[in-house]
């Protein structure tokens, strides 16, 4: 950090200075070519890890949470783009899952994706033919990093903020994993992976007893 500056931090300035001069120069084209602006302020989603409580196989079902189950009712929605952030994804695969109010997974078994329990606070859907998607949920509760994980034993005991994991798949696109955050939440800010990805937070709105979230996707193409 201070005053050295790396080559790759140079060449990053360089660009977006680049970039920059690209659209001011490109601005008459600009007018008439929308889908080019909308492209060069385009980029996908900012991916994350899968993280240890990821389980494969769960159920189809877009509610994941049933009317009793603790905690603020929470829905979000969002919809899927390609990687021009104009084009909706219909048919793309979304897996979701969360701890329940307390902080507590299904599982206490870090890192066991094929565990065969009954799953909970999971679920896959499909986007729908306009790309969008719909889950319907609790607010996830905070959790300690569980200690000796591989790789994250320096992390063990650090507080989480709330977060929902999030995956999904096309079958052009390269498949994105995500972790959803809450904007406001004081543990984003010293956590190693939220506290990189701010773009993952989401802004959420009270409903009368509900909280809404809008959160849409981007894929990277593949091709
Ligand atoms: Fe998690």
């Amino acid at each position: 950090m201070g005053k050295y500056r790396t080559p790759k931090a140079s060449l990053d300035i360089s660009r977006r200075i680049f970039l920059h001069r690209s659209a001011v120069m490109l601005g008459g084209v600009l007018l008439a070519g929308p889908a080019l602006a909308a492209k060069l302020g385009c980029r996908p989603t900012a991916s994350d890890i899968l993280g240890p409580f990821y389980r494969f196989g769960a159920p189809f079902r877009a509610r994941l949470a049933g009317p009793d189950e603790l905690g603020d009712r929470l829905v979000l929605t969002g919809t899927v783009f390609g990687s021009d952030c104009r084009t909706p994804l219909p048919g793309a695969l979304i897996e979701v899952w969360q701890a329940n109010h307390a902080g507590l997974y299904d599982t206490n078994k870090p890192g066991n994706f094929t565990e065969v329990t009954s799953f909970h606070l999971r679920g896959m859907l499909y986007t729908n033919e306009k790309g969008q998607y719909e889950v319907e949920t609790i607010m996830p509760g905070r959790y300690p990093v569980p200690p000796n994980l591989p790789g994250l034993e320096k992390y063990a005991g650090l507080t989480r903020p709330a977060h929902i994991h999030m995956r999904v798949m096309e079958s052009l696109h390269i498949p994105l994993t995500m972790q959803l955050y809450f904007k406001g939440d004081p543990f984003i800010a010293n956590d190693p992976w939220a506290g990189k990805k701010p773009s993952l937070a989401i802004d959420l709105k009270q409903d009368g007893k509900l909280r809404r979230g809008v959160f849409d996707v981007v894929l990277a193409r593949g091709l």
